[in-house]
């Protein structure tokens, strides 16, 4: 029984799948869709909200080297990812991989745990789009009613200035530290979160609609998003003080974490949430024209790109303000009043360039999810449903509308900062095994054609795994009970079904 559990499923069988995929998915993505996917996944919540954050709480100025250490160290996860992707073009990611190299229990354990990828992270941005939308309807005079703007439950105070925002334990510090009690504030509790929910259902349909439409909505909203960062930078520039860099590194308060070189630890920890999304690419990689030569530009460009803009960004926005007024939900929008009444015209754009960016973020999260459960269900581990290709529209659309509807009540009435934290151990901890694959994947077949090979193995991918790890451990005890509760549920499913069904494992009893 325990061998059993290790069961592989053969390289050749995967590689056979890709090509036989009559009835399956549409192959439409060229390489510039595949970047543009991944550069639509990774740029959102990260920069538009938690780089002023981290800056303020944790790491001041210094978040740029924040940004260095967390994108090395996925950069390292995602050549180990470009060397998969290259190898095993199927539509499962790190699931398939895990199932060709650590064996079946394993990969179920990597399935199961990115669903806290993709589908949690696709709610807790929309939480964050409906509040960049909320703001930008008030600047035109619209208002939606607050209690229907946040999850079920929580509380929302009117904070001077500022306008509503949510009451968690950071503003009360912050509005303490100003000698204003939040008791004192006008406050209404939340009913629902209804625009995080419509964003997420009208990005579902599109997803059941076509892959290509999809990838055509994603480059629109891609192309805005990055024409204002650069906007951004390029005028943030000249009104940047050196001053403010000063110090660079401030120096720790004494407690771990809250600055100095324990605060940008702890703030590359925070922003890692802003690098994830370009393994998302790899599940497209079965609707992608050329997956072989294409999948690793995908994952490495978009990395590239986004890192190159994120250090950018933080650079020009610790110029422009002192890192000490960076703890809001707009940082950016921060940035852009600093530089005077002559530059409000920037405001709005630069709210049209996060609502643009975060539902591109929401769009390729909820693509991956439902080509992972395709995956799954193909290989017996989940039902036949969930693999069910629209006979019109060529996509997985059950699993779709699945994903949806699970993340659509996820968004309207779960406390999403619990989710956030959900979304980064799952993530990392999918990127640890997907390293530790390709270790143990050189040294098992070695003779497998790799397209594209990571350089230095075994350095980069044990590097890879243990900044993965180390980061995990960082996270908070109650964050790990979580992940520990998830994976018991997901332990229940694969015992009581996908064992079962399994094909691999009947094609192996037939065989014997
Ligand atoms: N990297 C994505 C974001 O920043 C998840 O929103």
């Amino acid at each position: 029984m325990a061998r059993n559990l290790f069961v592989t499923k053969s390289l050749s069988d995967l590689l056979q799948e890709a090509k036989d995929n009559k009835a399956g998915l549409k192959k439409t993505l060229t390489r510039l869709n595949l970047t543009t996917l991944g550069v639509g996944a990774i740029i959102g919540a990260g920069i538009f909200v938690l780089t002023g954050q981290a800056a303020a709480q944790y790491a001041g100025p210094a978040i740029v080297i924040s940004f260095i250490i967390s994108g090395t160290a996925c950069a390292f996860a995602g050549l180990c990812y470009a060397e998969f992707a290259s190898m095993i073009p199927i539509a499962g990611s790190a699931y398939t991989y895990s199932y060709a190299t650590l064996g079946e229990f394993l990969a179920w354990i990597i399935g199961w745990d990115l669903i806290l990828e993709y589908l949690f992270a696709a709610s807790t941005v929309s939480v964050g789009w409906s509040g960049y939308v909320v703001s930008f309807l008030n600047d035109f005079g619209l208002s939606i009613p607050t209690a229907l703007t946040a999850a079920t439950g929580s509380i929302l105070v009117d904070v001077p200035k500022v306008g509503w925002q949510e009451l968690t334990d950071n503003l009360v510090n912050g509005l303490s530290a100003q000698g204003i009690s939040a008791d004192t504030l006008p406050h209404v509790h939340a009913i629902i979160n209804l625009p995080a929910m419509f964003i997420i259902a009208i990005l579902c349909l599109l997803l059941v609609v076509g892959i290509r439409e999809s990838a055509n909505f994603n480059n629109i909203m891609v192309i805005t998003k990055v024409t204002v960062i650069i906007l951004f930078i390029a005028i943030g520039i000249a009104f940047v003080q050196s001053g403010n860099w000063h110090p660079f590194i401030p120096k720790n308060t004494g407690e771990w974490g809250h600055f100095g070189w324990s605060g940008i630890l702890r703030g590359a920890g925070v922003i890692f949430f802003a690098y994830i999304g370009f393994d998302a690419v790899s599940t497209a990689a079965q609707e992608a024209k050329n997956p072989q030569r294409d999948m690793p530009v995908g994952i490495l460009g978009s990395l590239t790109v986004s890192t190159i803009l994120y250090i950018l960004v933080a650079i020009v926005l610790t110029g422009i303000v002192s890192y000490t007024t960076l703890n809001v939900a707009d940082p950016v929008a921060v940035g852009v009043n600093a530089m005077g009444k002559g530059m409000f015209w920037l405001r709005p754009i630069v709210k049209i360039a996060a609502i643009a960016g975060l539902s591109s973020v929401i769009l390729v999260m909820l693509m991956g999810q439902p080509r992972i459960f395709y995956s799954m269900s193909k290989d017996g581990l989940l039902p036949p449903v969930f693999s069910k290709v629209h006979p019109k529209y060529k996509t997985p659309y059950i699993s779709t509308l699945l994903t949806g509807g699970v993340a659509i009540i996820l968004a309207g009435v779960l406390p999403i900062s619990i989710l956030g934290e959900l979304v980064s151990i799952g993530t990392l901890l999918a990127f640890a095994i997907v390293c530790v694959s390709i270790i143990v994947l050189r040294k098992t077949r070695p003779d497998l054609q790799r397209p594209f090979r990571t350089p230095m193995v075994p350095a980069i991918p044990l590097l890879g795994a243990l900044i993965c790890i180390i980061q995990m451990l960082a996270l908070p005890l109650d964050t790990w009970l979580r992940l520990v509760i998830w994976m018991a549920i997901g332990f229940i499913i694969y015992f009581s079904y996908g064992i079962k069904h399994s094909k691999q494992r009947i094609k192996n009893q037939n065989l014997h």
